[in-house]
């Protein structure tokens, strides 16, 4: 078994984070993206991975390199335009072979282990055909959760037998209420399946087209329910939700500077080299490397990145990537704060706010 894990596409709905930076290799508790995803592939024994990446490749080669940190072997593969999760397959063909393969998309994070459902897949593929009804192995696996907006998603339709029979990408009038989860495993049968369809309206070579394709021809396709939560951290958003949900499962790690006049409660990182200054920290946060907290309260749900300075400031359910200077604000919740991002007070007349935003940028004054 093979991994395919998908980096390319714009970002567009997290611009202008992804103006600069690829919107996989944003972090989650003070993680990159898409390291989640590497580790679950590799925790599910899938050692041979290739990554599609599109322009901002250079970024994701210098974060990820060889693989070896994770203890597997990273192949690149560039798409020259993001046109579509099915062209990902098509490019990728001479790395897959005829192997099966799970493809995850980059920016989406799962609670569950993929252990599970590769051996569930491979189980089904390993009983001998004479125990096999009349579909034959299962060619594809798809992951599906219940959703109360089906129409917002791909959803599938399901047989008696639990086989996918109708899959439909956004109906106006949903089969029913069971979206499809950014985690798939195919077997070769795919390949045959990317070459025949046709782009979509929004001229993108589209998976679920793929998979209704293998449906059409009578290949098998079969599903696992997700259990646990699932979110695409592509918006602000789920992004927040997300890294709250990854802060409630750190382990409090106290490696930095906290002086006596401070208080670091509950599941909190103090990263090595930061300082934590009369200052509050009240968990679940983590404080990156170098970072320094000074006269600041940082409250639950936070994440600051390496080398920032916050000062006489109040922060929570908030992400603040590295080297931000963050003085004499007052209150700031529910933000992403991009790189090296400068919130400060200015003491210059008249009182007023002073902005330089980059394009797309989004600001809520209190
Ligand atoms: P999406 O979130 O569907 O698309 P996008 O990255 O273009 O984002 P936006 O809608 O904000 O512009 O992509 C899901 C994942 O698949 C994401 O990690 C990017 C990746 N992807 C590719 O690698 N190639 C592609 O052609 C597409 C469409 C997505």
């Amino acid at each position: 078994m093979k991994g395919l894990i998908l980096s390319g596409g714009e970002g567009t709905r997290l611009r202008p984070l992804t103006h600069t930076r690829a919107k996989q290799l944003v972090p989650i508790a003070n993680k990159p993206v898409l390291f989640y995803g590497i580790e679950e592939l590799a925790a599910a024994g899938i050692t041979e991975i290739a990554i599609v990446v599109g322009e901002t490749h250079q970024e994701i080669r210098d974060a990820v390199g060889d693989g070896s940190d994770f203890g597997v072997s990273v192949t690149y593969i560039r798409q020259e335009a993001p046109l579509g999760l099915a062209h990902c397959v098509l490019i990728a063909e001479e790395f897959l072979g005829d192997d099966c393969f799970v493809m995850y998309l980059g920016d989406n994070m799962l609670e569950q282990g993929l252990g599970e459902f590769v051996d569930r897949f491979e189980k089904s593929r390993e009983q001998t055909p004479s125990l096999m009804d009349d579909a034959g192995p299962s060619r594809a696996q798809i992951l599906l959760t219940p959703v109360n907006n089906p129409s917002s998603f791909g959803v599938a339709e399901l047989n008696a037998d639990g086989d996918v029979v109708n899959l439909v990408e956004k109906p106006a009038d949903p089969p029913s209420n069971l979206a499809l989860v950014g985690v798939y495993i195919f077997d070769s049968a795919i390949h045959e399946a990317v070459r025949s369809i046709e782009p979509s309206a929004r001229g993108e070579l589209e998976i679920t087209d793929a998979i209704f394709w293998l449906i059409q021809n009578d290949y098998r396709v079969s599903h696992q329910l997700l259990d646990g939560w699932w979110i695409d951290t592509g918006k602000k958003d789920p992004l927040l939700e997300c890294n709250r949900l990854v802060l409630d499962t750190v382990v409090r790690r106290l490696e930095g500077a906290v002086d006596d006049a401070s208080k670091v409660e509950g599941r909190v990182v103090i990263s090595e080299g930061a300082k934590i200054v009369n200052s509050t920290v009240r968990g679940p946060a983590v404080i990156g490397a170098n970072t320094r907290i000074e006269n600041t309260f940082i409250g639950p749900y936070t994440s600051i990145g390496d080398e920032c300075v916050v000062v006489d400031a109040e922060l929570d359910h908030s992400v603040v990537l590295e080297g931000c200077r963050i003085d004499g604000i007052g209150r700031i919740t529910d933000s992403l704060i991009g790189q090296h991002v400068q919130v400060t007070q200015s003491p210059e007349r008249p009182q007023a706010s002073r902005l330089m935003l980059g394009d797309h940028s989004h600001l809520e004054l209190g």
